[in-house]
């Protein structure tokens, strides 16, 4: 298994470049599924989710090829045998095969994804969805059996605005009869991009950017191309990144509309940042000023960043309450920051971090995507060598994270545990 290998304290400079939105990526993949025949994605990165979606494409029979950003995808194929166990349970985001697959053939297996590390996370959101538009849903044998003859608009109001059910109803209602309506719907970039990319392909889907999307039926899509939304989040560890021990770091491309709750916090706490176009240039804040954060929807501060500020603060003048709203338990970091020699303290979905004057290297563990990227901003400030193990965490979501990082002059390498 690879790890990384960091030793900190190098100012950190140039260039850094933002690949394609892993979360815009996934559920467009899905939504091939929608029409059958060939699209091309421009701007997709190549990650382990990526890779998994594709594999998953594959089994239910379609054909993906990725060459340098590019990926080609033949849905032409695609039938709907179950998506299986093994793959879902290593991705949660396989679940967006539920709409498209229950569109296009009025039935749809998806085994129940189960729990992750920071909590159960649930989909009954999603199942609600696919109700509300006239479908059966059955639980057997820890699959999804979800089957309508005809999918119907309907008025849907989602109790939490999930990301993940506003996808997933949003692919399903596209070909149903009539119109549907989504409340309190996901306005994150990604659903956006999602729902640019279904009106690419021939859908009309109304209220783009907004929390209320109307969705009128069509009977026919047809294959698009499209080309994939800046990362935010890859953008916005960047950021703090370059907040933490950057000299005009510059990081593009991005869409600055899409980070602005992150940007005014990291302005907050001292580092200097000038937005020209889709270029973000950072320098480091000297001192780094405590400041609390509350993790939201879209457009508030993403729960996607909360662990990247946490490494943040470790070593800020003064205290500072990270309060997580979206996942109460998204906080495995909190120990394996502890061991870099931060002071965070938590109790419920609320963590207290008192700033430190240094981190020490030591040896820490990657949990999840975000855990990971925090132990990596923590280990690049940090005196002396950390060994972050279990990287294919951040293999996950961030492409070629220690290259990029290298050409910052970072010092850190990948090795072979
Ligand atoms: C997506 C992102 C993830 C991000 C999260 C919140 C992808 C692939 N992943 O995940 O990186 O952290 O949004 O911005 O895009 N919930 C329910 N029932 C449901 C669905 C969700 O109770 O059926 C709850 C969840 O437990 C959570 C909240 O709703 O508390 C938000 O989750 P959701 O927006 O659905 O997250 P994901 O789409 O899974």
């Amino acid at each position: 298994m690879d790890k990384l290998v960091a030793r900190g304290g190098n100012i950190l400079s140039g260039h850094i470049p933002v690949s394609g939105a892993k979360n815009a990526v996934l559920p467009i993949m899905t939504a091939a599924i929608l029409a059958p025949g060939k699209y091309t994605i421009s701007n997709v990165p190549n990650l382990r989710d990526t890779r998994t979606m594709s594999k998953l494409l594959e089994i239910i029979g379609g054909a993906v090829e990725m060459d340098s950003g590019t990926m080609q995808i033949d849905t032409s194929g695609v039938k709907n045998p179950e998506a299986p166990y093994e793959l879902v349970k290593t991705m949660r985001a396989s679940f967006y095969v539920l709409g498209p697959l229950l569109a296009r053939f009025g039935e749809a297996r998806v085994s129940l994804p189960g729990g992750c590390a920071w909590g159960p996370r649930p989909v009954d959101l999603h199942l609600k969805g696919m109700e509300a538009l006239g479908a059966q849903v059955d639980l057997e044998g820890g699959y999804i059996i979800a089957r309508a003859d005809e999918l119907v608009g309907t008025d849907f109001t989602l109790d939490i605005s999930s990301v993940g059910a506003t996808g997933n109803i949003m692919m399903a209602a596209v070909l149903a009869k009539g119109v549907t309506t989504i409340e309190n719907a996901a306005r994150e970039p990604e659903i956006g991009a999602l729902g640019h990319f279904l009106n690419a392909m021939g859908a009309d889907v109304r209220g783009i950017g907004s929390d209320v999307l109307e969705i009128h039926g069509v009977d026919e899509l047809h294959s698009a191309d499209y080309t994939v939304i800046p990362d935010r989040i890859e953008a916005g560890t960047y950021l703090v990144l370059g907040a933490m021990s950057g000299e005009d770091l510059e990081i593009s491309p991005v869409n600055p509309k899409h980070m602005k709750a992150v940007i005014d916090k990291v302005r907050r706490a001292g580092a200097d940042i000038r937005i020209e176009d889709n270029k973000l240039l950072v320098t480091r804040a000297a001192p780094i000023v405590a400041d609390d954060i509350t993790t939201a929807i879209f457009p508030g501060y993403p729960t996607d960043m909360q662990a990247q500020w946490m490494a943040f603060m470790a070593t800020a003048e003064g205290s500072s309450v990270i309060t997580e709203e979206i996942y109460h338990d998204r906080f495995t970091h909190v120990a394996e920051l502890n061991r870099l020699g931060a002071n965070i303290s938590l109790e419920g979905n609320v963590a207290v971090v008192k700033g430190v004057d240094s981190l020490k290297g030591a040896p820490v563990m990657s949990t999840d995507i975000r855990a990971s990227a925090s132990l990596i901003l923590a280990a690049l400030i940090a005196e002396g060598r950390s060994d972050i193990q279990r990287i294919y965490h951040i293999d996950r979501g961030y492409e070629q994270i220690e290259k990029k990082l290298q050409g910052l002059g970072a010092d850190i390498v990948r090795e072979n545990a």
